[in-house]
């Protein structure tokens, strides 16, 4: 019997360390996501993924791990976890922990043990190599392979202790732990029942289509003006991940009902996520595919690509198709890794943001799938105007500004237009509470400065505004409720060509539903016959006067029966 309850809901995603800061040291904690529970409650959320609050030196703002059974003492203590656990339990809502197991920290203590010796029973646990053959431990280019890491630099640290290389395919405190070993599978496994246990209701599984790895670690093929080679091709998707994913299904999950896993694969394919995501295969329920995001990255990846509609179109129709009889979709445009969707696909100015927002939310929440809403996604937060490189955080972008500038002769603003565009701390900067001077974030120093733009774009204001983004979300997440077509119905993509108008059916029984969005700034007609009639649903804007003809970023939900 398949528990597929998720199929109905809606997860929204907290970034912890730019949510809610409770006790003014300028930094987001789980109290000051308790206060905010009827936030969440009233905007009709089921369930919410906590990004990683375990004890960290936050090398990667908490994605490299010191200890999987703790919390991080910025963001508190178990006790306040388990409360924000019982009040989220208590409102109907379900918590769903952020499981960060292709790697860990330096500073976690299997590591530790790992580093101090070549014979040190923990050696193994990670991805321990000597330098290529014939050349000196430590000298440049004597790396065992030569991968780049996501955040610059090679993906290979030398350990003078003991002579050999680790393996770190992010940064240099962020090790990868070696799933050969049936021991680090073992204390994952059980590490996962440990919070199950504790009354969890699921995972988020970091790059966990990167845990198995080709383990003759063959070179990666260099291209031109690159210092180091992509060798994606050897661990993502790699030979044993169906195997591991499996045996963590066994391990962990067989015989508990209730649970969510959402297993996040960059570079999956639809039919890789087809056997990952089949119910009778004991996966995970659902994966985030990257596709749809990465539609607006060229080859060359200091290079701006605008979108192209029909583009995202084929995207998301394909996935739509690979998954609709067996498997599921999850459906996202943010998350703490993606600039602001608002300012990305739509038009953050103050005259079409609230429009645009609103549109893309109908567009990406009528799509058959799981919708997840990231934290002030549903107030159309926006990007934030960054200066200079001194003004991120992210390690991800300072240490790809450095690899581009110093050692691929980029020039700095090509880099930063880039980074303005597309970085993550776009996504990081914190929740808009109020208009008050950091925005009811902190009473103290936010760790990254507030949007100046809280003062107009804020919870409180929003709340009290019908006609804002937050009462449109709640009446889109409402509608997956009391329309059951929303979670069940069958998608048909409409208009492929159009480089304008995005429009689908959705179908179940004898309910039939009709989507259509309006990406663009300008009128636009969708020449789609036989709705005259209709009942119109949901708009985020005058509905239209005759025929099909959109306002600039305009939304319609149209149902018919058939
Ligand atoms: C994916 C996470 O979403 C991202 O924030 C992180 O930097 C990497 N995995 C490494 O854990």
């Amino acid at each position: 019997m398949t528990d597929s309850w998720w199929k109905k809901s809606v997860v929204y995603q907290i970034y912890p360390r730019s949510f809610a800061d409770a006790d003014g040291d300028g930094m987001g904690d789980l109290r000051g996501v308790i206060d905010h529970l009827d936030h969440l409650a009233e905007l009709g959320v089921d369930v919410l993924w906590l990004s990683p609050v375990y004890p960290s030196p936050q090398d990667d703002n908490g994605y490299d791990i010191s200890d999987y059974q703790d919390i991080e003492p910025l963001f508190g203590t178990l006790e306040i976890f388990d409360e924000l656990l019982a009040g989220a339990h208590a409102r109907n809502m379900k918590i769903i922990m952020d499981l960060v197991v292709n790697h860990s920290s330096d500073e976690h203590r299997w590591f530790q043990e790992s580093r101090s010796s070549t014979d040190n029973p923990k050696r193994d646990w990670y991805w321990w190599r000597p330098a290529r053959p014939g050349m000196e431990p430590g000298a440049p280019g004597a790396e065992p392979t030569n991968w780049g890491s996501v955040f610059g630099g090679p993906s290979w640290e030398y350990d003078e202790k003991t002579g050999e290389y680790y393996l770190h395919l992010f940064s240099k405190k962020q090790p990868d732990l070696n799933w050969e070993n049936p021991e680090v599978r073992q204390a994952v496994y059980a590490m996962m029942r440990w919070w199950l246990d504790r009354g969890v209701d699921g995972f988020r599984m970091d790059v966990i289509n990167m845990i198995s790895k080709d383990v003759s670690l063959p070179d990666g093929r260099l291209t031109a003006g690159s210092v180091y080679a992509d060798g994606s091709a050897s661990f993502i998707g790699g030979p044993r991940l169906h195997e591991f994913l499996q045996e963590m299904h066994r391990e962990v999950f067989e015989g508990r009902d209730g649970l969510l896993t959402v297993g996040e694969m960059p570079g999956v394919t639809v039919n890789e996520a087809v056997l990952h995501t089949d119910p009778q295969r004991h996966e995970v329920d659902m994966v985030f595919q990257f596709d749809h995001v990465w539609v607006d990255r060229g080859p060359d990846p200091w290079l701006l690509v605008p979108l192209q509609l029909t583009a995202l179109k084929a995207i998301l129709g394909r996935w739509q198709a690979g998954l609709a009889d067996v498997g599921w979709n999850s459906l996202y445009w943010n998350n703490h890794d993606q600039p602001r969707v608002v300012s990305r696909y739509g038009d953050d100015s103050p005259a079409h943001r609230s429009a645009s927002a609103k549109m893309l939310g109908t567009v990406l929440h009528l799509h058959r799938g799981t919708p997840y809403v990231y934290q002030g996604e549903e107030l159309g937060m926006t990007n934030y105007p960054f200066g200079g490189i001194d003004e991120f955080r992210d390690i991800e972008a300072l240490g790809q500004y450095r690899q581009a500038v110093e050692l691929e002769g980029r020039t700095p603003e090509e880099v930063l237009t880039v980074l303005r565009a597309r970085g993550r701390d776009n996504a990081r900067t914190p929740m808009q509470w109020d208009d008050s001077p950091h925005g009811g974030f902190t009473t103290g120093t936010p760790w990254l400065p507030v949007n100046p733009n809280h003062a107009e774009i804020n919870a409180k204001a929003q709340r009290a505004d019908p006609d804002s983004v937050f009462h449109y979300y709640r009446r889109l997440i409402e509608l997956r409720r009391t329309e059951p077509a929303v979670a069940d119905g069958d998608f048909t993509m409409l208009l492929p060509h159009d480089e304008r108008v995005y429009a689908f059916t959705r179908r179940l029984g004898s309910t039939e539903l009709l989507v259509i969005g309006n990406f663009s700034g300008v009128e636009a007609h969708a020449a789609i016959d036989g709705w005259d009639g209709a009942e119109l649903l949901l708009t985020n804007l005058e509905p239209p006067a005759g025929g099909l003809c959109l306002a600039p970023w305009q939304a319609v939900v149209y149902r018919r029966s058939v």
